[in-house]
Formats: C-alpha cells, structure tokens, sequence
C-alpha cells in the first residue's frame, strides 16, 4: 500500500471502530502479512472476479488488488456508510457496494455477477447470532464457481472459545474442504486464516 495511503486509512478505520466495535469487531485493520495470508487464493492469472467481504478501509483490497490482472473483477461489500464513502473515495478502482453480506447473492445479481471465483472475507464472525453466520456462509457457497475458494480470519486468542469452535463446525458443514493456516503473528491481534473450498450443497 502507498505510504500516503495509511494515515487516511488509519483515521478511518479508528473513527468508525471507536464508535461501532457492535459492527467493526476489530481493534486494528489488518496487517499486510495477514492480507497476504487471507488472498493467496485470489488467482494472479486470468481474469477473476473477487468479492470482499467487510473491507473496512481496504487493507485488503490493496493485497488483492496487487494479485489481479486489468480486466478482472473486484466487488467490496461494506455495511457502514462512512467506509462506503472512503472506500469509493480512496480506491475507485474497486467496486464498493453498499449492503449486508447477508444478501450476498441479490447484491451480486445487481451487479451482474453470478460466479465468483474467490471470496475474501474479514467479517467479524464472532459478532452475528448463529442464523446470520449461517446465512451468510450459505450465501458464500451459492455464489463461489466450482474450482473457487473461499478465505476468512479467526483471531487466535479466540480459538479455543466455544463460539469460534462452533463457526467451525458451521464451515465443516458448508464446504468439503476446510483447512486452517498460520499462525500470522505480524497481525494485532495474531490470527489464522480457513481457507474453505467445495461447498457441499448447491442450491
Ligand atoms: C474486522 S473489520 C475488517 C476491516 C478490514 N477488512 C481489515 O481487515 O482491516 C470488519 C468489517 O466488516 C464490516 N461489516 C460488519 N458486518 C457486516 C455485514 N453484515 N456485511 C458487510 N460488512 C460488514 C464492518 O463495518 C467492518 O468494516
């Protein structure tokens, strides 16, 4: 990421966080050692389209951005509207939309997108009732193309806690293939990545 990029970014992300921890979930944006973890299944070849999830002030968005070829799609869904607004202010070459990845599905449509072929997803999990993290990671697996891949954060002091044993669980279920990388100690807090591939039901 541009030096000049980070402070704006920085101020950003505290002013919403500080205000909504309910909706952000997280004390710092991600580190670029964890953007790197979370998008290495974002194809360098071709033309792909990529959907983020919860990109906050796009401390993601630059590392996909630095995988993927002119020509390639990347969609960002952000629920809150100030970082809709710096999103589409500080990094137009991304398309931001506006909504909850609850309706992944309809908001894609709208944009008319049907196949995705990677899905990168900082959403804070720990934060949704079990029925909206099962809607949205059944919305993740309608949408990801055959052959897609599907990579989200866990922070590791979280790990052993009965709610993030649960999100697992719930990923077992919804994909064949569930495998955990990391540690990535260069993020605060510490986290590991699922990188999740073949849905097992397609609806
Ligand atoms: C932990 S922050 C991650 C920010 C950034 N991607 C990063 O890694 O630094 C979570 C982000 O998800 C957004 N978010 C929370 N719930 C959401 C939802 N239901 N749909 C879309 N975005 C959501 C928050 O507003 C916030 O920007």
């Amino acid at each position: 990421m541009n030096e000049t990029a980070v402070v704006p970014d920085l101020r950003a992300f505290m002013a919403v966080a500080l205000r909504k921890q309910g909706v952000v979930g997280a004390i710092a944006p991600s580190s670029p050692a964890l953007a790197r973890a979370l998008t290495a299944v974002v194809p360098t070849s071709g033309t792909p389209v990529v959907v983020e999830l919860g990109p906050g002030t796009g401390s993601i968005s630059e590392a996909i951005r630095a995988r993927t070829a002119p020509g390639s799609r990347h969609l960002a869904v952000e629920i809150e509207p100030a970082l809709v607004a710096h999103l589409r202010r500080t990094k137009p070459w991304m398309e931001t939309i506006q909504g909850d990845a609850a309706d992944l599905g309809e908001l894609l449509a709208s944009a008319g997108v049907d196949r995705v072929d990677a899905v990168v997803s900082t959403l804070p999990w720990s934060l949704f009732p079990g029925e909206q993290q099962e809607r949205i990671v059944g919305e993740i697996g309608r949408v990801l193309a055959p052959g897609g891949a599907f990579t989200t954060v866990t922070y590791l002091h979280a790990v052993p806690l009965a709610g993030a044993r649960a999100f697992r669980r719930r990923l077992r279920s919804a994909f064949d293939e569930v495998l955990t990388t990391g540690p990535v100690w260069r993020n605060l807090p510490p986290g590991m990545t699922y990188v999740c591939r073949r849905p097992a039901v397609h609806v």
